[in-house]
């Protein structure tokens, strides 16, 4: 087994660990405490690994469980190269300039993405941070009389063009036949059973059993409390960093990224990936 030490990040989520020597696939005993910290912290941070798509993707998939479950032929995350990489360098790459707000990758698919990792393959420190937060703290956090308004309420989830608040530098991503799913706001997670608050700012359309000028300042209110910077924690970026994260509990956005910029190229991994053809593929623009 490892050695491993685990040291939290922040209060409420998110662990490094250190000492891990990557490889496929890892003894059981270091594979349950991964699983256990991961269910438990909602993100893993290692640092300074040297690692292949191959070990990210086994990290990835043992830590929900899914190691085992070969990759549907039909998935486009690991062919389709401009899917792979968030960068503001390469080419092809995703999310290319701009400030991301707050969101669960893919919300909009009835299916979640369980997880969803980054590597930094080439980082030119300083980089701009990815900003996490946690819906499971958000929930075990949220005042009792919020509880009760959203207790038995659902939300519209959308990939379509739903901006709110401040847009400055805001990166928007525009889908062809924009895809959308309802959900409950009082959600609970499929495979730890935590109760989370399942709304982003980023993608959350309306609460769909409210009139707009009763659930949208609900809405509002919840992302006052989710949002706020205490519950905010910072991953700076430095190269052979690998952040693995659940992808239904920790929400993630990140400041204003510049083309001219220093590298920051992010090798990505995420699964179950939502079922998309290259043509419905967003194209990215500036809100201004
Ligand atoms: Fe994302």
């Amino acid at each position: 087994m490892n050695r491993l030490e685990i040291r939290d990040l922040s209060k409420a989520f998110g662990s490094e660990v250190v000492g891990l020597e990557p490889k496929i696939p890892l003894d059981a005993d270091t594979c349950q405490l991964l699983q256990r910290v991961f269910d438990e912290r909602g993100l893993l941070l290692f640092r300074g690994l040297d690692i292949d798509k191959a070990s990210q993707v086994y990290l990835s998939k043992m830590l929900v469980r899914k190691d085992t479950v070969a990759d549907d032929p039909t998935a486009d995350d690991v062919d389709i190269e401009h899917e792979m990489y968030i960068s503001n360098k390469r080419t092809k790459g995703i999310a290319p300039f701009g400030r991301l707000q707050f969101h669960t990758d893919a919300m909009w698919c009835d299916q979640p993405v369980e997880v969803l990792s980054l590597y930094g393959e080439d980082v030119e420190e300083p980089v701009v941070p990815t900003i996490f937060v946690s819906a499971v703290n958000g929930w075990n956090t949220l005042p009792a009389g919020l509880r009760q308004r959203v207790h038995g309420l659902s939300a519209s989830h959308t990939a379509g063009q739903l901006r709110r608040g401040d847009l400055t530098d805001v990166l928007v991503a525009t889908f062809q036949n924009a895809r959308s799913t309802v959900a409950p706001i009082e959600f609970r997670h499929p495979r730890t059973g935590q109760t989370l608050l399942y709304v982003c700012e980023q993608m959350t359309q309306e609460i769909v059993d409210l009139l707009p000028d009763e659930g949208e300042p609900l809405i509002q209110e919840i992302f006052d409390h989710m949002y706020q910077p205490d519950n905010q924690w910072s991953l700076y970026w430095r190269k052979g960093d690998l952040a693995v994260w659940d992808n239904i509990s920790i929400q993630h956005a990140r400041p204003n990224v510049m083309t001219d910029g220093p590298a920051r190229t992010l090798r990505k991994f995420l699964f179950p990936s939502p079922k998309m053809s290259p043509e419905q593929l967003p194209t990215f623009s500036n809100a201004g």
